[in-house]
């Protein structure tokens, strides 16, 4: 059993993770609308991912004897102005993310927890390439502009990503 100080700080990354998949949900949704499924299918990828993060946690959790304790969830933005906002949106999220995990991280150094520090290093990596990801999308758009051709051929490329791992297991 871990400290109540850092069963609460994993409860609240479950709701962060959960919170993560309805914000990328949401994007999807603006970008169904605006005819893009490419990128949507790509966002509802992320959502598979966010949900895979959140499960990590919730068995995590209680692997550890603690209790999952589910928190409230607002509404996510649902506006955006163009698909370069929503990834910029995007990779924001990730980085505010990514403080979250340090944080967990230096938490579970400061309890002396090892096997928290063992389970958080997944994550330490993942949030790398979660930012790179996205920054990379932002960087392609920034590049392309307006240009509705390679709009397109982004969209094409972006919808052949495939599912996590973990969703696939979930889904066997
Ligand atoms: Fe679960 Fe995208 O970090």
């Amino acid at each position: 059993m871990f400290t109540e100080k850092l069963h609460q700080a994993m409860n609240d990354q479950v709701h962060h993770e959960f919170e993560s998949a309805y914000i990328y949900l949401s994007m999807a949704a603006y970008l169904d609308e605006a005819n893009l499924p490419g990128f949507a299918h790509w966002m509802k990828i992320q959502y598979q991912e966010e949900v895979a993060h959140t499960f990590k946690f919730y068995d995590y959790i209680n692997e550890r004897g603690g209790r999952v304790e589910l928190q409230p969830i607002g509404q996510p933005p649902i506006e955006f102005d163009s698909p370069l906002h929503v990834f910029q949106a995007a990779l924001a999220h990730e980085q505010k993310i990514t403080a979250d995990i340090n944080a967990l991280y230096e938490l579970a150094l400061e309890e002396k927890d090892y096997p928290s520090q063992i389970f958080l290093q997944w994550f330490i990596d993942e949030q790398v390439e979660e930012e790179q990801n996205a920054g990379d999308i932002v960087a392609t758009l920034k590049m392309v502009g307006d240009n509705p051709h390679a709009i397109l051929m982004l969209d094409r490329e972006l919808g052949q990503r495939q599912p996590p791992v973990e969703a696939n297991a979930e889904q066997a």
